[in-house]
């Protein structure tokens, strides 16, 4: 028989798994029977994601990790393979926005953590997995990106400029990595209900929806699928693409 998928024992990272978009990155994959390393800045949900994994079977352990300190993003590398042996696949999920502002109020502090926290955190991940897929000779890479970045970001400048800079990162670092078969892509997610959409700004979506051929915004789930797939055996052929998943939304209209 075979084996559509074929992502069993494989071993991955998924930043900012305690909830919303990362957390059900994390039981989706371990779902398939991915060793999941849930990593997170809030240790009692990173805990419980954990738990939820194990308690239906899956295997997870949890490691803090804030993806602003290049220190925890070392630790939480050395820590995977000190449990697993090696890291397989690095889903960069970790980031994220504010409530819209004007661009001309963004201040030097702002736009800096933006992108450190959207971009150079990426960066960094990357970084450090690298010598080990390099060394086996396979990997799989997924960033999380915005619709903002392509379609431009209501009033998060910062934000989408961070998240544009997510897709020149994959295309330039898909070129780098391919002689060492590691696939590097980006999925721009579109409005997906998450806690961290519903503390920022929910009042929007019912405007959204009738531009969405679908007629709903996305599920973590929905995403989740998506990066099951660029995980993959399937995906072996796919790098260096940006992979929507937006319920038939075009960025550019
Ligand atoms: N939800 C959306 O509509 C949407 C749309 C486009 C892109 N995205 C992107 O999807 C990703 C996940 O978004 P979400 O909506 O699930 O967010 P969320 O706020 O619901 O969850 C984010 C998780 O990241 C953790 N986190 C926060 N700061 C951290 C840090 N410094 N280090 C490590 N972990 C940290 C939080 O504790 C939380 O568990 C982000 O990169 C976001 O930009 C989301």
């Amino acid at each position: 028989m075979k084996d559509y998928l074929n992502v069993g024992g494989k071993i991955a990272i998924v930043t900012g798994s305690g909830r919303g978009i990362g957390r059900g990155i994390a039981i989706e994959l371990a779902s398939y029977g991915v060793k999941v390393m849930v990593c997170d800045i809030n240790d009692e949900t990173g805990e419980s994601v954990k738990k939820e994994i194990i308690d239906a079977g899956g295997v997870a352990e949890y490691c803090h990790c804030d993806i602003m300190k290049i220190d925890d993003i070392k630790n939480v590398v050395a820590q995977t393979v000190k449990t697993y042996g090696t890291v397989d696949i690095l889903i960069n999920n970790g980031g994220g926005g504010e409530p819209p502002c004007d661009f001309d109020t963004i201040t030097d502090e702002r736009w800096d953590r933006y992108i450190r926290f959207n971009l150079y955190s990426a960066f960094y991940m990357i970084r450090e997995v690298f010598p080990y897929m390099k060394k086996q000779n396979s990997g799989k890479i997924v960033n999380i990106s915005s619709g903002y970045a392509i379609g431009g970001g209501d009033k998060c400048a910062h934000y989408a400029s961070a998240k544009a800079g997510v897709i020149g990162l994959t295309t330039s670092i898909a070129k780098e990595a391919a002689p060492y078969n590691i696939n590097v892509n980006v999925i721009p997610v579109p409005t997906t209900d998450t806690p961290g959409l519903r503390e920022a700004d929910f009042e929007f979506v019912a405007d959204e929806i009738p531009l969405i051929p679908l007629g709903r915004i996305a599920q973590p789930l929905d995403i989740a699928n998506t990066v099951l797939f660029l995980i993959s055996g399937a995906a072996d052929y796919v790098t260096g693409q940006i992979v929507a998943s937006n319920g038939g939304k075009r960025m550019l209209v």
